[in-house]
């Protein structure tokens, strides 16, 4: 090994990580030490055609399956798009309603009905371990929930290529290597043996932050019974997904892959866009045989081999003249490339609803969604499946603290909204309706409050 590598082994060692997390990352810094080509070109692959749809199913649900499976949900993240320092899945979707409430109530609804007992694992990191484990200790069915810990790695220097040091902050040495550490961390923490030994054999694994990612007992008999290692759930890309990764099949050997913007060659970047051509992307919604992660992972020395993806920034991402690094980072649906006879399935829009941004999130508290009483949030049906499109002043309203300021009570009745775009400093204090397609603007820089009323096809001054 060479010396740089024994560095960062040391380092991750003395940092107490575990070896599958330690030979995950050496794998991944050896590929980029390596230069190794990770671009996908078109020539290499075909579109993903004929994949079965989750609404054309004919499964008989059995409900026994369920005692054999658990869901997993990714919250290791900050969601720092949002400004948040703390767990995203934490936030309030509905009064007194987090993201993390209404995934136990998704299980123990779940259950109910089945009749029979599941399992809900959360991978958390370093930095959402502790107050989501406070949130659940004083919720109702939160004991339930079990957690692993993912890893977190050393960023690495672009000069010298060795683990970056930085006295001055030391945990701006480490970074957290994305979701694609699921399968490190399973190994590593001894859940993934613990589960074995339990007779689980299924996982099925989402963000936190999608509430229409609930664990389907018809697709969970349909995965069972597929006998594939990994089924993903992939959605047809619109025009606003053009520049988001796709599903392909690999020519060489037949398997499906995902291609990434950063994949994609300059010359191909009109077959990438094209969404005729590569018509699905990835919801981030997986199922997993566990039986057959491990069989993988042990054929390949207790690793996954992941494509590898390289972030540029510096050691202090607020210190634009501290030392530049490379952080690594994986991710989980990469790994579908890893499995002979993995499969994708189609599903609606329904089962992927992901808060991202602010705009989100405003969609989500108003009534263009429902809490139904499984603990699922669906789009009204009225809105027959078309969410409003919101699109909130960056500058005041891209943080939550900004958001929840200018939000301080009821959000806006958007049931019948299109689209709604604010511009400026504007708070919403009063009942306000927005119908059709609504531009809402301030006058100066100043906050001013909007009238409450209705807002109905116009772009209006307040
Ligand atoms: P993303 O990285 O796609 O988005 O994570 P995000 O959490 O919204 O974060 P920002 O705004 O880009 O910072 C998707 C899911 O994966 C989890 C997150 O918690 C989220 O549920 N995740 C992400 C992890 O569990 N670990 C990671 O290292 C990264």
């Amino acid at each position: 090994m060479s010396q740089h590598l024994e560095a960062f082994r040391r380092k991750m060692e003395q940092a107490g990580q575990s070896e599958a997390a330690i030979a995950q990352f050496l794998r991944g810094l050896e590929l980029v030490d390596q230069g190794v080509d990770t671009s996908i070109p078109e020539a290499t692959i075909e579109s993903a055609r004929d994949l079965p749809k989750v609404a054309d199913l004919d499964v008989q649900a059995d409900p026994a399956l369920l005692a054999q499976s658990v869901v997993i949900k990714l919250n290791g993240g900050l969601g720092t798009g949002m400004g948040l320092a703390g767990p995203k899945s934490l936030l309030e979707v509905r009064e007194g309603q987090t993201f993390l409430s209404l995934i136990v109530r998704q299980l123990e609804k779940q259950e109910q009905s089945l009749g029979a007992k599941g399992r809900l694992l959360l991978m958390n990191s370093f930095s959402t371990s502790s107050d989501t484990m406070d949130y659940l200790a004083g919720i109702a069915g939160g004991e339930r929930a079990e957690e692993m810990l993912q890893s977190m790695v050393p960023k690495r220097l672009v000069e010298g290529g060795t683990p970056a040091e930085w006295t001055a902050e030391p945990s701006l040495e480490w970074c957290p290597p994305g979701h694609g550490d699921l399968y490190a961390t399973l190994v590593g923490s001894g859940k993934l043996r613990e589960l074995l030994d339990a007779g689980v054999r299924y996982a099925f694994v989402s963000n936190s932050d999608n509430l229409g990612a609930t664990l389907d007992p018809e697709m969970l008999t349909y995965f069972a019974q597929s006998g594939a290692p990994m089924m993903m759930e992939v959605t047809r890309r619109t025009a606003a997904d053009r520049k988001g990764g796709h599903l392909a099949v690999r020519k060489s050997d037949g398997r499906l892959i995902l291609r990434e913007s950063a994949q994609c060659p300059d010359s191909d970047v009109d077959a990438f866009q094209d969404i005729e051509r590569h018509r699905y992307f990835n919801t981030n919604n997986l199922w997993l045989r566990l039986d057959v992660l491990e069989q993988v992972m042990d054929s390949h020395g207790g690793l996954l081999p992941l494509p590898v993806m390289t972030n540029r920034k510096t050691v202090d991402p607020r210190d634009a003249d501290s030392p530049a690094v490379i952080q690594l980072e994986t991710a989980m649906g990469a790994a579908i490339e890893c499995f002979e006879g993995a499969a994708a399935i189609v599903v609606g829009r329904d089962r992927f609803a992901p808060v991202k941004t602010t705009n989100d999130l405003l969609g989500l508290r108003s009534d263009a969604y429902r809490i139904d009483p499984d603990g699922a949030v669906r789009l009204d049906p009225a809105r027959q499946g078309r969410p409003p499109v919101i699109d909130l002043d960056s500058k005041w309203y891209k943080l939550v603290d900004g958001f929840a300021d200018r939000f301080p009570a009821k959000v806006p009745s958007l049931i019948d909204c299109e689209a709604l775009v604010v511009k400026g400093n504007l708070r919403f204090t009063e009942p306000v309706t927005i119908q059709g397609t609504v531009t809402l603007r301030a006058a100066g820089e100043e906050s001013a409050d909007v009238p409450a009323g209705t807002y109905a096809d116009c772009d209006q001054l307040v």
